[in-house]
């Protein structure tokens, strides 16, 4: 519609500041230092969504950080979309390895620079933004429900019980969410897949206390060799996880489905090459697009122990840790993985050494229909403002509570995601494009138009 696309020409700046203010300001949900600051956040997101237009807007508290929730219902005969999204960020260490400041916002090549960028701030804000200029130029067709929370990025621990707690506030027919990515400016993609995930924390102790490496090794067991070996362990040489069980519950793709997937364009030599590395490397028999999406994988995510300071020092630790986390594909179940793993951890540990798993965070996969009206609205949007129809695709990436809203307010989620695959989420020179950040502005409203029209 030309009258959004004008108020859009017309705001452009002033959408742009607003974003850049909002990633000035440091949520990192992870790091107490920053609790101040996670609060602001809410009350910035809280103050936006009023004066977007947004009624009876509040900060709803938890035993965390709060989740601001905000409405504009308009008539209870129409459809009610739900815009879930997080203002909080990961952190941006290591400071050193960014090329400006993580919330000193710069942009450069039509990118916009700072953490949170594209996750999620610059994604959920096109949502306000959206609101805004439905609002200020007739009105939204439909309900709107907006959840904004502040602990995604360290496992939305107190979001469920929220949801649980608060199902006929949350009623709605859908949820929409920018939180992922699509394959290409030119090439429009909707996530219709997302991973679940197991997050473990494992602990090997040896001897009591610390030895000389000199005086004791060789005749006492070393707990980071033992870790090393029980982790490279956990891989065969196909690239196929060694935990019994692990593979029972795998959703097993159709040739045809397989296929369909292949369609999507994907540049190995360009992958590798933005990445610096000469090879990839993953499960025998699938893709790279394959196994991450449609297969499920284990990595380490940190592991440490001994002396890592200056120099040398001969030492035959006590301890060794690693944060291990498994990514999950539909039907696997994060409770059921996260037993298998703490089994199979103990039963292939030496009796030299002693193990302790603590489980973390998880989430379970979840995949949206594409023959939903609300898909098909999603993509429709997509095709008006891109000019071309969008590939559904499966992510490799989490957000638990995707399948929450499933279970528990009995709706399908549309990820409506327009960040890139290389803007950089979690690392340092986090990014989003400028372009993107517009795009999806102009995108969000014609799906409330072709879901509400849909609807009636
Ligand atoms: N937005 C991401 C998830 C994502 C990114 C999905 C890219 C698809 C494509 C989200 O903020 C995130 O980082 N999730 C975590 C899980 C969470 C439990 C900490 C993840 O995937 O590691
Ligand atoms: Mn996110
Ligand atoms: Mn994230």
């Amino acid at each position: 519609m030309d009258i959004w696309k004008d108020y859009l020409t017309e705001n452009k700046d002033r959408f742009l500041n607003e974003l850049l203010d909002l990633l000035r300001m440091p949520s990192v949900s992870a790091d107490p230092k920053f609790k101040k600051d996670v609060l602001a956040t809410a009350d910035f997101v809280k103050e936006k969504l009023i004066a977007a237009g947004a009624d009876n807007v509040e900060i709803c508290q938890t035993a965390g950080y709060p989740i601001v929730y905000g409405e504009k219902i308009i008539n209870s005969d129409l459809p009610t979309v739900l815009v879930y999204g997080h203002y909080d960020v990961q952190p941006a260490d290591p400071y050193e390895l960014w090329d400006s400041p993580p919330f000193e916002p710069v942009i450069k090549d039509g990118k916009i620079y700072a953490r949170g960028a594209c996750d999620d701030k610059g994604q959920f804000y096109m949502h306000i933004k959206a609101f805004e200029i439905m609002m200020q130029n007739g009105g939204v067709p439909c309900n709107v429900k907006f959840m904004i929370e502040g602990e995604e990025e360290v496992g939305s621990d107190n979001l469920e019980p929220f949801v649980r707690g608060n199902v006929d506030k949350l009623a709605c027919d859908v949820v929409l969410i920018s939180d992922t990515s699509m394959i290409a400016n030119e090439t429009p993609s909707i996530t219709t897949g997302l991973r679940g995930l197991s997050y473990v924390e494992v602990e090997v102790t040896g001897p009591n206390r610390d030895l000389h490496s000199g005086v004791y090794g060789g005749a006492v067991a070393n707990p980071i060799n033992i870790l090393s070996k029980m982790i490279a362990d956990m891989h065969d040489e196909t690239g196929k996880i060694t935990i019994p069980g692990f593979y029972d519950d795998v959703a097993i793709l159709s040739d045809a489905e397989r296929a369909e997937m292949a369609k999507a364009p994907f540049d190995l030599e360009a992958y590798k090459k933005d990445l610096e590395i000469d090879d990839v490397q993953g499960e025998e028999g699938f893709s790279s697009m394959e196994r991450t999406s449609i297969r499920p994988t284990l990595d380490v995510n940190g592991m440490w122990g001994g002396y890592i300071g200056e120099g040398a020092k001969t030492v035959l630790p006590s301890k060794a840790y690693a944060k291990i986390s498994m990514r999950l594909v539909p039907n696997q179940s994060s409770e059921k993985i996260t037993e298998l793993f703490q089994k199979h951890f103990e039963s292939i540990a030496p009796k030299s050494v002693k193990i302790k798993v603590t489980p973390h965070h998880g989430g379970e996969p979840a995949v949206t229909p594409t023959d939903s009206l609300a898909y098909k609205a999603a993509a429709n949007a997509y095709e008006t403002t891109f000019g071309k129809r969008p590939i559904p695709t499966k992510d490799g990436g989490s957000i638990p509570i995707v399948a929450l809203f499933g279970e528990v307010l009995n709706v399908d989620t549309i990820l409506m995601g327009f960040g890139l695959d290389s803007d950089a989420i979690h690392s340092p020179n986090e990014h989003y494009g400028v372009f993107n950040y517009f795009k999806g502005i102009e995108t969000i409203p014609y799906f409330y138009q072709y879901y509400t029209e849909g609807k009636k």
